[in-house]
């Protein structure tokens, strides 16, 4: 994998603006993959700034989401279906028939997670994937201990996720245990994968992902196979590569 240092949070987020706007002006149709969490935050800030400036345009772009929870509506406050609205489409233009996230409310979920790999497919598969990194080595919600080998799938979230995560609801005791994500299969199948990494708290599983042995208990070790993933991470996250 290949490394990318930033001084800091704002820098790191900027950086990676860079790379996924590169990407819109060399493939105006191209297909990204989203990440929610507090760490691409940034990134959207800065695309936004992007697109009001006139350097971006969404228009052909095509984006999916990593994951959602199962049981919230799309309306849900709590929702990455309402977080993506939030911090992102409201202020570009990605047309909305072109925005996919899993539905995490859909009555069949089988069905679902097969209906979700196959739009992906439909639409080219995925040129440009973000991925955040949980404090466990998670990715999407593949939590420690998942099949490399998976697709979409639902998931039960481990304890430590769903504490991490009770920062974002109002009641903690809200938290669903359960969440459809992208699986590894579907993430390695991007063409290539950008990983955002800040703060001491990631630090262990940036180790773990860019050095450690490539392990299904560490679920971002497998990273390391992909032929074009780059981690752009700041000083604190970067601390325990040296
Ligand atoms: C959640 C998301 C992940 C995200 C992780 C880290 O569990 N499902 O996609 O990468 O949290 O979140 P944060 O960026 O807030 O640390």
């Amino acid at each position: 994998m290949h490394v990318v240092m930033a001084a800091d949070y704002d820098q790191m987020s900027r950086k990676a603006a860079y790379v996924v706007a590169g990407r819109i002006i060399l493939k105006p149709d191209c297909v990204l993959g989203l990440a929610t969490g507090d760490t691409p935050k940034g990134l959207y800030r800065e695309l936004v700034r992007l697109h009001r400036s006139g350097d971006i345009d969404f228009s052909g772009v095509s984006t999916f989401n990593l994951d959602e929870y199962i049981g919230l509506a799309p309306e849900d406050p709590d929702s990455y279906h309402r977080y993506m609205e939030e911090h992102f489409f409201r202020f570009v233009n990605v047309p909305p028939e072109r925005r996919h996230l899993p539905d995490g409310d859909a009555s069949d979920m089988a069905a679902e997670c097969r209906r979700y790999e196959a739009s992906i497919e439909r639409a080219g598969g995925i040129d440009l994937q973000i991925l955040g990194l949980g404090r466990d080595g998670h990715i999407g919600f593949n939590e420690p201990d998942v099949k490399f080998e998976k697709g979409t799938h639902c998931v039960r979230l481990d304890s430590s996720t769903i504490e991490a995560n009770a920062r974002f609801f109002s009641d903690a005791g809200k938290v669903p245990k359960r969440a459809v994500t992208m699986g590894i299969r579907t993430i390695m199948r991007a063409r290539s994968l950008l990983l955002l990494a800040s703060g001491p708290e990631k630090a262990e599983a940036l180790r773990g992902a860019v050095l450690g042995p490539v392990t299904p208990e560490l679920p971002a070790s497998v990273l390391q196979l992909h032929p074009d993933a780059t981690a752009i991470v700041d000083e604190a996250a970067a601390r325990l590569l040296r």
